[in-house]
């Protein structure tokens, strides 16, 4: 007999260590030992009562299979949403997915036969590569640096990773894993690359409201030399504090992409109206609302910083966006120090888990001292969170 066997794709694909973590911590929390998770993207912040006020509102006797684009309100209130930005979409030019994560899976899924390469910075969001294992793409990286900022390299080094296998490039601005806000340099080198090779833009935007420091937020959205070329990934998740919503969209003017991640949104029929319900009201909650959370992320953003300064050896640029930044430790081994963080650390019953680099890293020598610190929690537990950090480097260090 035949032995029963799986697909090479899934033993190719890894458990995210943004995820991996879950089991152990389950079992650490047990014993009564108190975790700060600065490893997930998760804010603490309350979710606006809006969504379950509007969600308690329905009185539907059989809850249906609804459009598999996403419910014309909720498209609405997506377009209204835009308009804050002046970006200009028609319903017919949004798909809502189940978050931004399905959304990656439709772009690579419709962009790209197997084989075929996307274009992307490293470090980037691991989730890229794993929906890149799962849908046979092959992801090829243009390498940046801490010390530069993560800023994109001339032109003429990301031209050198064009082939003709080459279908799109993904950028996420501002950045997980970096905090990165692509400049117009950066975003016109990518946009005149995209028009002499033509090729597409994968532009995940679903930071867009963490911007700091008064700066300029540029999306590929707006230009319209690439206007054909542009797949915007949007999500509820981060900019409402919504995670488990599950709600997240794509937009693109280009109708025959449109109907391509359309025929990949029907093969799941329709994703739950009671999310889609609750989030019209998300979409529709004025700008005085992302203001404030824009002025909490920012007062974080300081916090972490400075703390993170105060520890001996630890080399970080301040992030320009988004709730994530990467931070070399004075170790060599960032996977090892998060086990003993987690296993054999404790300062008065509490310990504090960050990220691996190498969760993010295609060029393993770059991250092996690389961990990433997501700033969702409130300053004290943030500056919490790093003394528990700095005390849990020296005795790592003297182990
Ligand atoms: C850059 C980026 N894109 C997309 C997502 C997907 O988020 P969700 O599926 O919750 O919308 C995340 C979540 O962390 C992210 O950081």
């Amino acid at each position: 007999m035949e032995e029963l066997k799986i697909s090479a794709r899934s033993k190719k694909m890894i458990q995210p260590a943004i995820v991996k973590y879950n089991g152990l911590i389950r079992e650490i929390e047990k014993t009564g030992k108190k975790v700060y998770f600065l490893n997930l993207g998760q804010p603490d912040i309350a979710t606006p009562p809006a969504f379950m006020e509007a969600v308690r509102q329905i009185d539907d006797d059989v809850l249906m299979y609804v459009d598999p684009k996403g419910i014309i309100p909720l498209r609405q209130s997506i377009v209204g949403y835009f308009k804050n930005y002046d970006l200009d979409y028609d319903i017919d030019e949004i798909l809502v997915t189940m978050g931004g994560s399905e959304a990656i899976w439709y772009t690579f899924l419709t962009l790209c036969d197997e084989g075929d390469e996307i274009i992307c910075p490293d470090p980037v969001y691991s989730i890229y590569r794993e929906v890149a294992k799962a849908t046979g793409v092959k992801l090829v990286p243009v390498e940046t640096y801490a010390e530069e900022g993560f800023e994109l390299p001339a032109k003429e080094v990301i031209e050198k990773c064009i082939t003709d296998k080459t279908r799109a490039f993904i950028l996420n601005t501002p950045g997980n894993p970096t905090g990165r806000v692509y400049t117009k340099r950066e975003m016109d080198d990518i946009s005149q690359l995209a028009l002499q090779y033509d090729l597409f833009i994968i532009s995940d935007e679903v930071y867009r409201d963490f911007i700091y420091d008064g700066e300029e937020f540029l999306s590929f959205a707006a230009r319209e030399d690439v206007a054909e070329k542009v797949i915007l990934v949007e999500s509820a998740s981060k900019r409402f504090s919504a995670c488990g919503a599950r709600v997240g969209f794509l937009a693109t003017k280009n109708k025959e992409v449109y109907e391509g991640l359309l025929k990949m949104a029907q093969t799941r029929l329709s994703i739950s109206y009671v999310d889609q319900v609750g989030a019209v009201e998300l979409f529709k909650l004025e700008q005085d609302y992302l203001r404030a959370q824009l002025d909490e992320y920012e007062n974080r953003r300081d916090t972490i910083c400075e703390e993170l300064r105060k520890i001996d050896g630890v080399v970080l640029e301040t992030p320009k966006g988004a709730f994530h930044l990467l931070v070399k430790l004075p170790i060599d081994d960032a996977e090892d120090f998060i086990q003993f963080m987690l296993n054999d650390f404790t300062l008065d019953g509490e310990t504090v888990l960050v990220t691996p680099g190498a969760d993010f890293y295609f060029n393993e020598e770059l991250s092996k001292n690389m961990v990433r610190i997501s700033y969702v929690l409130k300053q004290e537990d943030l500056k919490r969170a790093a003394f528990l950090l700095r005390k849990g480097l020296e005795a790592y260090k003297s182990k």
